[in-house]
Protein backbone atom coordinates (compact mmCIF):
# COMPACT_ATOMS: atom_id res chain seq x y z
CA UNK A 1 0.00 0.00 0.00
CA UNK A 2 1.63 3.36 -0.73
CA UNK A 3 2.04 6.15 2.01
CA UNK A 4 -1.02 8.59 3.08
CA UNK A 5 -1.54 10.51 0.29
CA UNK A 6 -1.35 14.38 1.72
CA UNK A 7 1.73 14.55 -0.21
CA UNK A 8 0.94 12.99 -3.45
CA UNK A 9 -0.28 15.37 -6.51
CA UNK A 10 -4.11 15.93 -5.48
CA UNK A 11 -5.43 14.75 -8.39
CA UNK A 12 -4.13 11.21 -8.85
CA UNK A 13 -1.55 8.36 -7.31
CA UNK A 14 -0.09 6.35 -9.95
CA UNK A 15 -2.05 3.38 -8.88
CA UNK A 16 -4.97 5.16 -10.59
CA UNK A 17 -4.18 6.02 -13.52
CA UNK A 18 -5.95 5.34 -16.59
CA UNK A 19 -3.60 3.61 -17.75
CA UNK A 20 -1.88 2.00 -14.93
CA UNK A 21 -5.32 1.17 -14.45
CA UNK A 22 -5.90 -0.07 -17.88
CA UNK A 23 -2.18 -2.11 -17.89
CA UNK A 24 -3.39 -3.63 -14.53
CA UNK A 25 -6.80 -4.99 -16.25
CA UNK A 26 -5.07 -6.69 -19.57
CA UNK A 27 -2.37 -8.52 -17.61
CA UNK A 28 -4.52 -10.02 -15.32
CA UNK A 29 -6.93 -10.67 -18.55
CA UNK A 30 -3.71 -12.45 -20.04
CA UNK A 31 -3.17 -14.19 -17.39
CA UNK A 32 -6.46 -15.14 -16.86
CA UNK A 33 -6.63 -16.45 -20.42
CA UNK A 34 -3.26 -18.42 -19.51
CA UNK A 35 -4.71 -20.52 -17.13
CA UNK A 36 -5.13 -24.00 -17.97
CA UNK A 37 -5.90 -25.42 -15.51
CA UNK A 38 -8.12 -24.88 -12.36
CA UNK A 39 -5.09 -25.00 -10.09
CA UNK A 40 -3.64 -22.32 -12.17
CA UNK A 41 -6.33 -20.29 -12.44
CA UNK A 42 -6.65 -20.34 -8.53
CA UNK A 43 -3.10 -18.85 -8.50
CA UNK A 44 -4.00 -16.18 -11.14
CA UNK A 45 -7.36 -15.36 -9.31
CA UNK A 46 -4.78 -14.85 -6.24
CA UNK A 47 -2.54 -12.89 -8.08
CA UNK A 48 -5.36 -10.60 -9.70
CA UNK A 49 -7.99 -10.87 -7.74
CA UNK A 50 -6.94 -11.57 -4.43
CA UNK A 51 -6.86 -9.06 -0.97
CA UNK A 52 -2.83 -8.01 -2.32
CA UNK A 53 -3.48 -7.95 -6.19
CA UNK A 54 -2.94 -4.75 -7.76
CA UNK A 55 -6.16 -3.66 -8.36
CA UNK A 56 -7.42 -4.35 -4.91
CA UNK A 57 -4.60 -2.39 -3.37
CA UNK A 58 -5.28 0.34 -6.26
CA UNK A 59 -8.90 0.20 -4.20
CA UNK A 60 -7.45 1.27 -1.87
CA UNK A 61 -5.50 4.44 -2.76
CA UNK A 62 -9.14 5.91 -3.47
CA UNK A 63 -9.93 6.47 0.17
CA UNK A 64 -6.92 8.84 0.55
CA UNK A 65 -8.86 10.58 -3.04
CA UNK A 66 -10.36 14.30 -2.50
CA UNK A 67 -13.79 13.61 -2.83
CA UNK A 68 -14.05 15.28 -6.29
CA UNK A 69 -11.97 12.55 -7.64
CA UNK A 70 -13.04 9.34 -6.07
CA UNK A 71 -16.30 8.82 -8.11
CA UNK A 72 -14.28 8.65 -11.47
CA UNK A 73 -11.10 6.65 -10.15
CA UNK A 74 -13.83 4.48 -8.53
CA UNK A 75 -15.67 3.58 -11.82
CA UNK A 76 -12.40 2.65 -13.15
CA UNK A 77 -10.72 0.26 -10.93
CA UNK A 78 -14.49 -0.95 -10.14
CA UNK A 79 -15.15 -1.05 -13.97
CA UNK A 80 -11.64 -3.21 -14.01
CA UNK A 81 -12.40 -5.44 -10.85
CA UNK A 82 -15.42 -6.47 -12.50
CA UNK A 83 -13.88 -7.47 -15.73
CA UNK A 84 -11.40 -9.92 -14.10
CA UNK A 85 -13.71 -11.38 -11.63
CA UNK A 86 -16.30 -12.09 -14.53
CA UNK A 87 -13.10 -13.12 -17.04
CA UNK A 88 -12.48 -15.27 -13.75
CA UNK A 89 -15.78 -17.06 -13.30
CA UNK A 90 -16.09 -17.67 -17.16
CA UNK A 91 -12.49 -19.45 -17.38
CA UNK A 92 -13.63 -21.39 -14.07
CA UNK A 93 -16.97 -22.43 -15.66
CA UNK A 94 -14.57 -23.24 -18.98
CA UNK A 95 -11.83 -25.37 -17.00
CA UNK A 96 -14.18 -27.21 -14.77
CA UNK A 97 -16.15 -28.81 -18.33
CA UNK A 98 -13.04 -29.42 -19.87
CA UNK A 99 -12.39 -31.05 -16.39
CA UNK A 100 -15.55 -33.36 -15.67
CA UNK A 101 -15.05 -34.05 -19.24
CA UNK A 102 -11.72 -35.56 -19.07
CA UNK A 103 -12.30 -37.37 -15.89
CA UNK A 104 -15.67 -39.25 -17.88
CA UNK A 105 -12.76 -40.33 -20.60
CA UNK A 106 -9.79 -41.32 -17.92
CA UNK A 107 -11.82 -42.50 -15.39
CA UNK A 108 -14.75 -44.02 -17.07
CA UNK A 109 -15.69 -47.86 -15.56
CA UNK A 110 -17.02 -50.43 -18.15
CA UNK A 111 -19.78 -52.44 -15.38
CA UNK A 112 -19.78 -55.25 -17.33
CA UNK A 113 -16.32 -56.10 -17.15
CA UNK A 114 -16.95 -59.01 -14.51
CA UNK A 115 -15.76 -58.67 -10.77
CA UNK A 116 -13.67 -61.60 -9.64
CA UNK A 117 -15.37 -61.15 -6.53
CA UNK A 118 -18.80 -62.05 -7.15
CA UNK A 119 -20.48 -65.08 -5.72
CA UNK A 120 -20.74 -67.29 -8.10
CA UNK A 121 -22.52 -69.99 -6.59
CA UNK A 122 -21.09 -73.65 -6.15
CA UNK A 123 -22.50 -77.25 -6.21
CA UNK A 124 -23.94 -78.85 -3.64
CA UNK A 125 -22.44 -81.48 -1.87
CA UNK A 126 -25.02 -84.10 -2.51
CA UNK A 127 -24.35 -83.28 -6.40
CA UNK A 128 -20.36 -84.19 -5.79
CA UNK A 129 -20.77 -87.14 -3.80
CA UNK A 130 -23.42 -88.11 -6.23
CA UNK A 131 -20.62 -87.76 -8.78
CA UNK A 132 -17.68 -89.39 -7.04
CA UNK A 133 -20.07 -92.44 -6.24
CA UNK A 134 -20.89 -92.73 -9.90
CA UNK A 135 -17.28 -92.08 -10.60
CA UNK A 136 -16.19 -95.34 -8.70
CA UNK A 137 -18.30 -97.39 -11.33
CA UNK A 138 -17.74 -95.66 -14.44
CA UNK A 139 -13.87 -96.38 -13.71
CA UNK A 140 -15.67 -100.16 -13.41
CA UNK A 141 -16.65 -99.29 -17.09
CA UNK A 142 -20.27 -98.43 -16.15
CA UNK A 143 -22.21 -96.31 -18.34
CA UNK A 144 -24.28 -93.37 -17.28
CA UNK A 145 -27.87 -92.85 -17.82
CA UNK A 146 -30.88 -91.06 -16.77
CA UNK A 147 -34.78 -91.13 -16.93
CA UNK A 148 -37.40 -88.55 -15.84
CA UNK A 149 -38.49 -87.46 -12.21
CA UNK A 150 -41.98 -87.42 -13.76
CA UNK A 151 -42.34 -90.59 -14.24
CA UNK A 152 -45.07 -93.79 -16.10
CA UNK A 153 -46.82 -95.44 -13.08
CA UNK A 154 -46.07 -98.25 -15.66
CA UNK A 155 -42.03 -97.52 -15.49
CA UNK A 156 -42.05 -96.62 -11.31
CA UNK A 157 -44.26 -100.03 -10.61
CA UNK A 158 -45.70 -102.28 -13.47
CA UNK A 159 -42.85 -103.14 -15.14
CA UNK A 160 -40.89 -103.72 -11.69
CA UNK A 161 -43.20 -106.37 -10.51
CA UNK A 162 -45.49 -104.51 -8.20
CA UNK A 163 -48.67 -105.88 -8.70
CA UNK A 164 -51.88 -103.37 -8.26
CA UNK A 165 -52.06 -103.37 -5.22
CA UNK A 166 -48.49 -103.08 -4.08
CA UNK A 167 -48.55 -100.67 -0.54
CA UNK A 168 -45.93 -98.64 -1.93
CA UNK A 169 -48.08 -97.57 -4.41
CA UNK A 170 -50.52 -96.04 -2.23
CA UNK A 171 -50.91 -92.60 -0.87
CA UNK A 172 -48.84 -92.98 1.88
CA UNK A 173 -45.76 -93.35 -0.08
CA UNK A 174 -46.25 -92.21 -3.61
CA UNK A 175 -47.02 -88.53 -5.08
CA UNK A 176 -49.52 -89.03 -7.80
CA UNK A 177 -49.74 -86.42 -10.79
CA UNK A 178 -52.35 -88.11 -12.84
CA UNK A 179 -54.50 -90.64 -12.65
CA UNK A 180 -54.38 -93.31 -15.36
CA UNK A 181 -56.80 -93.32 -17.80
CA UNK A 182 -58.06 -94.68 -21.22
CA UNK A 183 -55.48 -97.25 -21.13
CA UNK A 184 -52.47 -94.65 -20.39
CA UNK A 185 -50.36 -95.01 -17.41
CA UNK A 186 -50.78 -92.68 -14.94
CA UNK A 187 -47.89 -90.19 -14.09
CA UNK A 188 -46.13 -90.05 -10.25
CA UNK A 189 -43.25 -88.46 -9.13
CA UNK A 190 -40.90 -91.63 -9.08
CA UNK A 191 -39.98 -93.08 -5.80
CA UNK A 192 -37.05 -95.16 -6.75
CA UNK A 193 -34.73 -94.54 -9.64
CA UNK A 194 -35.29 -97.95 -10.40
CA UNK A 195 -37.57 -97.47 -13.11
CA UNK A 196 -33.96 -96.18 -15.05
CA UNK A 197 -33.44 -100.20 -15.14
CA UNK A 198 -36.46 -100.29 -17.48
CA UNK A 199 -35.60 -97.29 -19.47
CA UNK A 200 -31.88 -98.22 -19.91
CA UNK A 201 -32.94 -101.95 -21.27
CA UNK A 202 -35.53 -100.80 -23.47
CA UNK A 203 -32.96 -98.56 -24.83
CA UNK A 204 -29.96 -100.43 -25.98
CA UNK A 205 -29.42 -104.36 -26.14
CA UNK A 206 -27.60 -106.35 -23.37
CA UNK A 207 -24.57 -106.19 -22.16
CA UNK A 208 -25.76 -103.24 -20.11
CA UNK A 209 -23.70 -101.72 -17.77
CA UNK A 210 -25.19 -99.19 -16.33
CA UNK A 211 -25.56 -96.61 -13.68
CA UNK A 212 -27.76 -93.97 -13.08
CA UNK A 213 -27.58 -91.05 -10.40
CA UNK A 214 -30.99 -88.97 -9.79
CA UNK A 215 -33.67 -87.28 -7.57
CA UNK A 216 -36.47 -89.37 -6.33
CA UNK A 217 -39.54 -88.90 -4.18
CA UNK A 218 -41.60 -90.27 -1.23
CA UNK A 219 -44.57 -88.42 0.81
CA UNK A 220 -42.05 -88.44 3.90
CA UNK A 221 -41.81 -85.43 6.43
CA UNK A 222 -38.66 -83.98 6.61
CA UNK A 223 -36.88 -84.78 9.68
CA UNK A 224 -33.17 -85.59 10.37
CA UNK A 225 -33.23 -88.33 8.84
CA UNK A 226 -35.90 -87.96 6.14
CA UNK A 227 -36.59 -86.12 3.35
CA UNK A 228 -39.46 -85.72 0.58
CA UNK A 229 -36.75 -85.27 -2.11
CA UNK A 230 -33.67 -87.04 -2.18
CA UNK A 231 -31.62 -88.86 -4.13
CA UNK A 232 -30.15 -92.47 -5.27
CA UNK A 233 -27.84 -94.16 -7.37
CA UNK A 234 -29.18 -96.97 -9.38
CA UNK A 235 -27.46 -99.58 -10.76
CA UNK A 236 -27.82 -102.42 -13.38
CA UNK A 237 -25.96 -105.10 -15.16
CA UNK A 238 -27.50 -107.12 -17.60
CA UNK A 239 -25.05 -110.01 -19.44
CA UNK A 240 -24.54 -113.39 -20.58
CA UNK A 241 -23.72 -115.68 -17.18
CA UNK A 242 -23.87 -112.66 -14.25
CA UNK A 243 -24.27 -113.91 -10.66
CA UNK A 244 -24.77 -112.50 -7.55
CA UNK A 245 -21.14 -113.12 -6.56
CA UNK A 246 -20.33 -110.34 -8.99
CA UNK A 247 -22.83 -107.76 -7.16
CA UNK A 248 -20.86 -108.40 -4.12
CA UNK A 249 -17.63 -107.56 -5.89
CA UNK A 250 -19.15 -104.17 -7.38
CA UNK A 251 -20.60 -103.17 -4.43
CA UNK A 252 -17.14 -103.95 -2.13
CA UNK A 253 -15.59 -101.97 -4.71
CA UNK A 254 -17.44 -98.92 -4.15
CA UNK A 255 -17.75 -99.20 -0.73
CA UNK A 256 -13.82 -99.59 -0.70
CA UNK A 257 -13.57 -96.79 -3.31
CA UNK A 258 -15.38 -94.65 -1.11
CA UNK A 259 -15.13 -95.45 2.32
CA UNK A 260 -12.18 -97.22 2.95
CA UNK A 261 -10.29 -100.07 0.93
CA UNK A 262 -10.18 -102.90 3.92
CA UNK A 263 -13.70 -102.32 5.18
CA UNK A 264 -16.39 -105.22 4.82
CA UNK A 265 -20.04 -105.54 3.48
CA UNK A 266 -22.66 -107.75 3.81
CA UNK A 267 -25.94 -108.54 2.55
CA UNK A 268 -28.55 -109.28 4.53
CA UNK A 269 -31.67 -110.81 2.99
CA UNK A 270 -34.50 -108.44 1.78
CA UNK A 271 -37.59 -108.35 -0.78
CA UNK A 272 -38.04 -106.25 -3.28
CA UNK A 273 -40.57 -106.87 -6.12
CA UNK A 274 -37.79 -106.36 -9.17
CA UNK A 275 -35.15 -108.69 -7.99
CA UNK A 276 -35.23 -112.05 -6.34
CA UNK A 277 -33.06 -112.71 -4.54
CA UNK A 278 -33.04 -109.66 -3.07
CA UNK A 279 -30.60 -107.54 -0.07
CA UNK A 280 -30.16 -105.10 1.90
CA UNK A 281 -26.34 -103.84 1.34
CA UNK A 282 -24.41 -103.37 4.77
CA UNK A 283 -21.19 -101.78 5.46
CA UNK A 284 -18.49 -102.33 8.47
CA UNK A 285 -19.03 -98.71 10.07
CA UNK A 286 -15.61 -97.25 9.84
CA UNK A 287 -15.50 -95.48 12.76
CA UNK A 288 -15.51 -98.14 15.37
CA UNK A 289 -15.31 -101.09 13.14
CA UNK A 290 -18.11 -103.09 15.20
CA UNK A 291 -16.01 -102.18 18.87
CA UNK A 292 -18.85 -100.07 19.62
CA UNK A 293 -21.14 -103.28 19.62
CA UNK A 294 -22.45 -105.11 23.18
CA UNK A 295 -19.62 -102.77 24.71
CA UNK A 296 -22.06 -99.73 26.91
CA UNK A 297 -19.03 -97.33 27.69
CA UNK A 298 -18.29 -96.55 24.24
CA UNK A 299 -21.08 -96.21 21.88
CA UNK A 300 -20.98 -95.36 18.33
CA UNK A 301 -22.58 -92.39 16.72
CA UNK A 302 -22.35 -93.53 13.56
CA UNK A 303 -23.77 -96.94 13.42
CA UNK A 304 -25.80 -96.79 16.91
CA UNK A 305 -23.44 -99.43 18.24
CA UNK A 306 -25.03 -101.71 15.56
CA UNK A 307 -21.03 -102.36 13.95
CA UNK A 308 -22.76 -102.03 10.49
CA UNK A 309 -24.12 -99.38 8.57
CA UNK A 310 -27.22 -99.61 5.72
CA UNK A 311 -26.28 -98.15 2.01
CA UNK A 312 -29.28 -99.79 0.19
CA UNK A 313 -30.90 -102.54 -1.59
CA UNK A 314 -29.61 -104.61 -3.96
CA UNK A 315 -30.81 -108.00 -5.58
CA UNK A 316 -31.17 -110.60 -8.57
CA UNK A 317 -33.02 -109.01 -11.33
CA UNK A 318 -36.17 -110.61 -11.54
CA UNK A 319 -36.92 -112.34 -14.92
CA UNK A 320 -39.80 -110.82 -15.05
CA UNK A 321 -38.69 -107.24 -15.12
CA UNK A 322 -36.49 -108.51 -18.32
CA UNK A 323 -39.40 -110.14 -19.73
CA UNK A 324 -41.48 -106.60 -19.35
CA UNK A 325 -37.88 -104.86 -20.90
CA UNK A 326 -37.65 -107.37 -23.66
CA UNK A 327 -34.87 -109.43 -22.38
CA UNK A 328 -34.20 -112.69 -23.46
CA UNK A 329 -34.34 -114.19 -20.14
CA UNK A 330 -33.07 -117.93 -21.38
CA UNK A 331 -29.90 -116.21 -22.39
CA UNK A 332 -29.42 -113.25 -20.38
CA UNK A 333 -29.31 -112.85 -16.35
CA UNK A 334 -28.40 -109.36 -14.34
CA UNK A 335 -28.54 -107.65 -11.13
CA UNK A 336 -29.27 -104.26 -9.76
CA UNK A 337 -28.84 -102.03 -7.00
CA UNK A 338 -29.94 -98.90 -5.46
CA UNK A 339 -28.10 -96.93 -2.84
CA UNK A 340 -28.89 -93.55 -0.55
CA UNK A 341 -26.86 -90.77 -2.01
CA UNK A 342 -27.85 -88.88 1.02
CA UNK A 343 -26.85 -91.53 3.53
CA UNK A 344 -23.37 -91.87 1.42
CA UNK A 345 -22.69 -88.22 2.35
CA UNK A 346 -23.96 -88.21 5.66
CA UNK A 347 -21.75 -90.60 6.35
CA UNK A 348 -18.85 -89.91 4.23
CA UNK A 349 -18.54 -86.26 5.70
CA UNK A 350 -20.17 -87.08 9.12
CA UNK A 351 -23.48 -84.40 8.24
CA UNK A 352 -26.07 -86.09 10.92
CA UNK A 353 -28.99 -83.83 10.02
CA UNK A 354 -30.80 -83.83 6.87
CA UNK A 355 -32.24 -80.30 7.19
CA UNK A 356 -28.99 -79.37 6.40
CA UNK A 357 -28.78 -81.14 2.91
CA UNK A 358 -32.38 -79.09 2.40
CA UNK A 359 -32.12 -75.60 3.72
CA UNK A 360 -29.44 -74.16 1.29
CA UNK A 361 -27.35 -72.86 4.03
CA UNK A 362 -24.06 -71.72 1.99
CA UNK A 363 -21.73 -71.86 5.28
CA UNK A 364 -23.12 -75.90 5.01
CA UNK A 365 -21.82 -76.07 1.74
CA UNK A 366 -18.49 -73.46 2.56
CA UNK A 367 -17.81 -76.47 4.49
CA UNK A 368 -16.74 -78.75 2.22
CA UNK A 369 -14.52 -76.52 0.53
CA UNK A 370 -16.46 -75.17 -2.53
CA UNK A 371 -15.65 -71.81 -3.52
CA UNK A 372 -18.81 -69.46 -3.26
N1 LIG B 1 -35.38 -99.21 -5.57
C1 LIG B 1 -35.07 -99.77 -4.27
C2 LIG B 1 -35.45 -98.73 -3.21
O1 LIG B 1 -35.67 -97.60 -3.53
C3 LIG B 1 -33.61 -100.10 -4.12
C4 LIG B 1 -33.20 -101.23 -5.03
C5 LIG B 1 -32.69 -100.94 -6.28
C6 LIG B 1 -33.30 -102.53 -4.63
C7 LIG B 1 -32.29 -101.96 -7.12
C8 LIG B 1 -32.92 -103.56 -5.45
C9 LIG B 1 -32.40 -103.28 -6.68
O2 LIG B 1 -35.53 -99.04 -2.03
Amino acid sequence: MSAPNSSYDPVEVTPLQPDEVARMREEALAAIAAADSLEKLKEVRIAHAGDRSPLALANREIGALPPSARAEAGKRVGGARRDVAEALKERQTVLEEERDNRVLVEEAVDVTLPWDRVPRGARHPLTTVAERMTDIFVGMGFEVAEGPETEAEWFNFDALNFLPDHPARTMQDTFFLEAPSGGESGLVLRTHTSPVQIRALLDREPPVYVVAPGKTFRTDELDATHSPVFHQLEGLVVDEGITMAHLRGAIDAFVHGMFGADLRTRFRPSYFPFTEPSAEVDMECFVCRGASVGDPDAPCRTCGSEGWIEIGGCGVVNPRVLTAAGVDTGRYSGWAFGLGVERTLMFAHGVEDMHDMVEGDIRFTSAFGMEI
